[in-house]
């Protein structure tokens, strides 16, 4: 056997040696470049939208190995090693062609749109290291035959949408050189497999943001060079096994929002020196702090929010001097009375702090002293429920970094002081169940000549606050039902949690009983000098002129939107889904910049007014159709108003514009049009501008020699996603996190054009 395969490789070599002397055919190697070709050609035929026009240089003037994202190997000619087509926008799904590229070392596909299942035939690929397809909108399982040749060392498929369970076929990939497994933020179900406790090679291990049930395997502990440990939000159960605080190579501990139950072993400082983040936070973890923290030195984030820690906290944690984020709020911590916080006095040699949450403890006595010697990059401080009294000292305004402060629900008395007013960065102020001095002082009695909007939700009000004179919109809502406290406490309480610099800034929450006996409950806002983007669209009497509101700034808008909505459905826990956006929600500061108000509410006002229709509360023209038929508030619901937005500000035309009868609506007006009829229903005043621009911005390309893209084109693309998102069915519509990636790419080709 030996002999005669070498006798083939001596004859290939020989071969070889000959073809540089003679012109024989060759069919074996030309083959095999060739196919690298077809295989990519495949890929490039999977592609349905390329808005950057990444693939223009996939054509045939230019040999493959020249083609944008292709690295092909420099001793084997012609054959392709590496693909690299991340973060280009690209539409599509990927062909099994691709496991014809047998030379492959790398994938990178990560954070496009493509969709479909990974292909097994990847699984041919021997010589592939890595693999990146995270970021995408790929289906359907992770299948085994994935392991089939391959030598993997890293696998990521994070952010998919992939389903079913961790195949235990993976396993031969563990057994040999597996040192990255991300399979983070996918619809993975089942447990955490026993094999993984073999994959001796791991260094990172991410499972965060599925939906594994089960306990967390005391096997894993054999991971001696695990470094990252994610398994985040899932339904996991049970007690952390001991070995896995023994794992002394661990950075990264990420046990957050399961259904963990135990204690924190005494000794983690000292069985995992190297920890530098450990989140726990959401579980059911009980029992005291553990003093050794302070030991584990390189420590820069603690989340251990919304447990049942008990007792002290620990003094020494001043020793941490990397602490960056120490959340402990929603336990049910305590204090030693009158000994003025000693834990505190420690944390303020930690320089780097910049988010230390005690809120919602058993914390008691008078207002900590050292709190105003915290370090001055300190950017939220919450204390908020607890039982704290007496006043916030002028000090507090040493505190400069702070941008939100959470004082509610104390027993803090006195006036917030004149010093607040030096926190330049401060958004958020939460002061409200207290005994302070508070508001009708501030809208004048809420007299008529304050009133600037009355909304479904209520009256708004124009005030001035405090000593500085602050300009404030006071919301008072339209509450005539009883008992609604309890929600309304509930919601704001989800809104204190929200930080974003496109949706409105909720300053305080006043919850009392009005004079009249009547439940009075009002939200103060940042005032918007600029009113809302519904003027601006509409209103013939702005007095800035519709000229101003060009095509860049409608874009800009749009895409601040898309950020507030992305980020109240995946950055908040739990998500908020708007309910009811549209322009007249959406408020413009004196930069021009969007904010998003009115967010959290629909869900309140909802449960609070059982007997009303949903009907009454939303916006016709911007509902999704679904909720016509007493469909959930939803977030398909928040994208299909999203996409009416955007052809509203487009076309210029509200969706309940007259023309828009007899079965036309403005998603079909819209739809019609493309693409060849897009100019036709652009508003005028945009169009006007967008002519001039136009040429000018072929004037600057033919000096740059940059590939000319007519604004025909953006419009086009623009026009056809405000379609996409406003479809009926909600199964079509996208979602936020791919609208804000998709508008941002558009704008980065509208600027590029320019510069
Ligand atoms: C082919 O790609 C090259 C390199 O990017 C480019 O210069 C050329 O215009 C392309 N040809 C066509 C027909 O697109
Ligand atoms: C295929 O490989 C052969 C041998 O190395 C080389 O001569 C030829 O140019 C390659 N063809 C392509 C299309 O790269
Ligand atoms: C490449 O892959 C496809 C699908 O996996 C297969 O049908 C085809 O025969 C392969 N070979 C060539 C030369 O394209
Ligand atoms: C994809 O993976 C490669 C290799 O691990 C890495 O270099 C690259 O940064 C990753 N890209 C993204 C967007 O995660
Ligand atoms: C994996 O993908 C995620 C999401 O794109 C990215 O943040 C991370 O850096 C990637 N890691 C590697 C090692 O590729
Ligand atoms: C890969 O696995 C899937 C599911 O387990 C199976 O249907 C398919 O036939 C396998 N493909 C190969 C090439 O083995
Ligand atoms: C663990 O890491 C060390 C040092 O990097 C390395 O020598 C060793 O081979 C690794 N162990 C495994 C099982 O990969
Ligand atoms: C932790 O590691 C130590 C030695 O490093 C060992 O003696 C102990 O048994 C381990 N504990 C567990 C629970 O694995
Ligand atoms: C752990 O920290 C404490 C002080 O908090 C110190 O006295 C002790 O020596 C430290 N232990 C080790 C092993 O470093
Ligand atoms: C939290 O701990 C207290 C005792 O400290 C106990 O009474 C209570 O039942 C615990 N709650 C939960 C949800 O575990
Ligand atoms: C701050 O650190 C110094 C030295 O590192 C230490 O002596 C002092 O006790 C610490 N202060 C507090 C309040 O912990
Ligand atoms: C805060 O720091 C100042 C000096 O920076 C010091 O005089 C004061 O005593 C400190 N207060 C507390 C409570 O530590």
């Amino acid at each position: 056997m030996k002999k005669t395969s070498f006798l083939l490789q001596f004859s290939t070599v020989l071969s070889l040696l000959l073809l540089s002397f003679q012109s024989y055919p060759v069919t074996a190697l030309s083959s095999t470049n060739e196919t690298d070709k077809l295989a990519l050609l495949a890929i490039k035929g999977r592609i349905t939208q390329d808005i950057h026009g990444i693939m223009n240089s996939w054509n045939e003037s230019l040999h493959f190995c020249g083609w944008m994202g292709v690295t092909c190997s420099r001793r084997h000619k012609g054959r392709v090693t590496l693909l690299s087509l991340e973060k280009h926008g690209l539409i599509g799904s990927i062909p099994p062609q691709i496991g014809n590229l047998s030379f492959l070392r790398g994938i990178n596909l990560a954070q496009n749109f493509l969709h479909g299942q990974i292909p097994q035939e990847l699984g041919r690929l021997s010589r592939l290291r890595f693999l990146n397809l995270s970021n995408n909108v790929l289906q359907g399982e992770i299948l085994g035959n994935l392991s089939f040749f391959s030598n993997l060392e890293v696998l990521n498929v994070s952010y998919n949408m992939l389903v079913g369970k961790i195949p235990n076929s993976l396993e031969t990939l563990g057994m040999k050189r597996l040192n990255t497994l991300l399979l983070g933020s996918n619809k993975l179900t089942g447990t955490i497999p026993k094999w993984l406790g073999r994959a001796s090679s791991l260094v990172q291990l991410s499972l965060t943001s599925n939906r594994l049930h089960g306990s967390i395997l005391g096997e894993l502990g054999k991971l001696l060079n695990l470094s990252i440990l994610r398994v985040s939000a899932n339904n996991l159960f049970g007690v952390v096994p001991l070995a896995i605080y023994n794992l002394s190579s661990l950075i990264i501990l990420s046990l957050a929002v399961n259904q963990l139950h135990g204690q924190i072993p005494n000794d983690i400082g000292l069985t995992l020196p190297n920890l530098q983040v450990f989140f726990c936070r959401t579980n059911y973890f009980i029992g005291w702090l553990p003093v050794s923290l302070s030991n584990a030195s390189q420590l820069k984030k603690i989340g251990f929010e919304s447990n049942n820690f008990s007792g002290l906290v620990p003094p020494n944690l001043g020793r941490l001097s990397a602490l960056e984020v120490l959340a402990l709020g929603e336990n049910q911590l305590e204090n030693i009375e009158g000994d003025d916080f000693n834990f505190l006095a420690s944390l303020t040699n930690c320089s780097k702090l910049f988010a230390l949450d005690l809120g919602v403890n058993r914390f008691k006595g008078h207002w900590p002293t050292s709190i105003v010697n915290l370090s001055s990059k300190l950017k939220y401080l919450s204390i908020e429920d607890n039982q704290i009294s007496g006043r916030v000292p002028d000090g507090i305004g040493n505190l400069i970094g702070l941008a939100g402060l959470a004082l509610q629900q104390n027993f803090l008395t006195g006036e917030i002081p004149n010093s607040i007013g030096r926190l330049e960065k401060l958004n958020e102020l939460w002061s409200s169940d207290n005994q302070f001095s508070e508001l009708s002082q501030a809208t004048n009695n809420f007299s008529s000549a304050n009133l600037i909007g009355e909304g479904s939700f209520g009256s708004v009000y124009k005030g001035i606050m405090g000593e500085h004179g602050m300009l404030v919109a006071v919301k008072v809502l339209n509450l005539k039902q009883k008992g609604a406290s309890k929600s309304f406490v509930a919601e704001c309480e989800a809104m204190r949690n929200i930080h974003h610099q496109n949706l409105i800034k909720v300053l305080t929450v006043c919850s009392s009983i009005d004079f009249k006996g009547v439940d009075f409950k009002a939200i103060v806002y940042e005032f918007m000098q600029n009113g809302n983007l519904d003027e601006w669209l509409h209103s013939t009497e702005v007095q800035v002129g519709v000229r101003n509101f060009n095509f860049i700034k409608r874009l800009n808008v749009v895409i601040e939107v898309a950020h507030a909505i992305e980020y109240l459905h995946y950055h908040c826990q739990p998500a908020i889904v708007h309910g009811d956006l549209k322009p007249s929600n959406i408020l413009l500061d004196h930069e021009m910049v969007a904010h998003v108000g009115d967010f959290g509410l629909t869900r309140f006002l909802i449960s609070s007014k059982k007997t009303s229709s949903l009907g009454t509360i939303r916006t016709i023209g911007y509902v999704a159709p679904e909720y016509g038929t007493g469909g959930k508030a939803s977030m398909a619901g928040d994208v299909f108003s999203f996409g009416i937005l955007l052809l509203e500000m487009i076309t210029g035309k509200r969706p309940t514009d007259a023309i828009f009868k007899d079965g036309l609506n403005l998603h079909q007006f819209a739809k019609l049009a493309l693409s060849e009829r897009v100019m036709d229903i652009v508003d005028p005043s945009l169009l006007q501008e967008l002519r001039s621009t136009d040429e000018n911005i072929g004037d600057a390309r033919r000096n740059k020699r940059e590939r000319r893209v007519s604004i025909k084109e953006i419009l086009i693309t623009f026009a056809r996603i405000g379609v996409l998102y406003s479809m009926d069915s909600s199964n079509d519509r996208m979602e936020m996190k791919d609208v804000v990636v998709e508008l941002c790419i558009i704008r980065d080709k509208f600027l590029g054009n320019r510069s």
